[in-house]
């Protein structure tokens, strides 16, 4: 198969993670016969600092005719100081995610045996624990106009706005998950407070007979917080909108024991976005210290997402799982012997995955 990708490395950790996924992808695709070519294209901060646009035009063009997108991080200190800052990164991911029509952001939550330890959660409550969370991602505050400063600077303003079109797709999106695991559905809103929240779940309601197989739970988001923690076990498919999602699911990614693991997939109208879920790390930059191994679980979901491989996203995996059990892994996991390095790690997924007897079928 040809796979044709758009590579967006982004910044700070961003170029070191997302080539060690890159490098990973490219031996996976050799190891199956798969034909990759790839391109790289600006965005965030670095973007803004060649050309003016966190999300330049020749980005998006790249981005629409691949098969799909890998993309590393963005954000800079310089701007999370400056709240006056009139161009930003993120406004980058948005317009992205935007233009692209990703309007779902899926985030698996899933635990790894050899990781338990650094859970912040007692290993009996989240040994076991394996959920999605499905973000809406190109609606509500985040793109709710208007939204701004009064004249005098002293009142701010967000606008919340969600339409039936948008709730019923993401709604149905999240039946087909469900469908295909534990048959498990919980709607999370504000239906006790927020107009949108009292639409979200009007249609849920709607939606839910046409799916008689699957169990339908309503939660309110404080309440659905709390269970994250207490019973993580209790997830099947977990779907929300747009801001409540991004703060959820930060908090869901460290029960597995840590924001280093956890992917992404970004699906809807164009191209597929495949991300960590994790931000860029500036601290880290350039020190080859950073943990790849979110990113490369994210080119896992590329294969099975974009192009329905899933025997190569299993190998991506399997890899991923023995390098934790060795613990050759960075310092963020390492559970006692030394911590490696991001380009060791990345050697060490290499050598296994070409130590893996071929599997040119296709
Ligand atoms: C995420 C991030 C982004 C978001 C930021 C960087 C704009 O936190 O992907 O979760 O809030 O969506
Ligand atoms: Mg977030």
């Amino acid at each position: 198969m040809q796979l044709n990708l758009a590579i967006l490395p982004g910044d700070g950790i961003g170029p070191e993670i997302v080539k060690v996924a890159l490098d990973v992808t490219k031996a996976v695709a050799a190891k199956f016969g798969h034909t990759l070519t790839y391109e790289y294209a600006l965005v965030g901060a670095c973007a803004i600092d060649k050309t003016g646009s966190p999300y330049p035009d020749e980005t998006h063009a790249l981005c629409m005719k691949s098969d799909a997108v890998l993309f590393g991080a963005i954000g800079d200190p310089k701007y999370d100081n400056n709240p006056s800052a009139k161009v930003r990164p993120e406004q980058g991911l948005l317009k992205m995610r935007k233009d692209l029509g990703l309007f779902a952001n899926i985030r698996p939550v899933s635990t790894f045996a050899s990781l338990l330890h650094k859970s912040p959660l007692r290993a009996d409550l989240v040994d076991g624990a394996d959920f999605m969370c499905i973000r809406e991602l190109t609606g509500g505050m985040y793109f709710g106009r208007p939204q701004g400063r009064s004249e005098d600077g002293n009142t701010a303003y967000d606008t919340c706005i969600y339409t039936r079109e948008e709730v019923e797709r993401i709604l149905h999106l999240a039946y087909k998950f469900a469908g295909q695991r534990r048959k498990k559905v919980t709607v999370v809103d504000k239906a006790n407070v927020i107009a949108t929240s009292r639409l979200w779940r009007q249609i849920a309601q709607e939606i839910a007979p046409q799916y008689p197989d699957i169990e339908t739970e309503y939660m309110f988001v404080d309440n659905a917080a709390m269970r994250i923690i207490q019973w993580p076990k209790s997830f099947d498919v977990l779907v929300t909108e747009n801001l409540f999602g991004d703060i959820l699911t930060d908090e869901a990614s460290v029960i597995t024991g840590s924001l280093g693991m956890l992917p992404s997939a970004s699906i809807g109208i164009h191209t597929s976005v495949f991300e960590p879920i994790h931000g860029s790390y500036p601290q880290a930059a350039g020190k080859n210290i950073a943990n790849p191994l979110a990113t490369v679980l994210s080119a896992a979901l590329m294969f099975e997402y974009a192009f329905n491989l899933k025997e190569e996203g299993a190998l991506i995996r399997e890899a991923v799982n023995a390098s934790l059990e060795a613990d050759f892994v960075t310092e963020d996991i390492c559970a006692g012997g030394s911590a490696h390095s991001t380009t060791e790690v990345g050697e060490w997924l290499l050598r296994y995955i070409q130590e893996q007897p071929d599997c040119k079928t296709k």
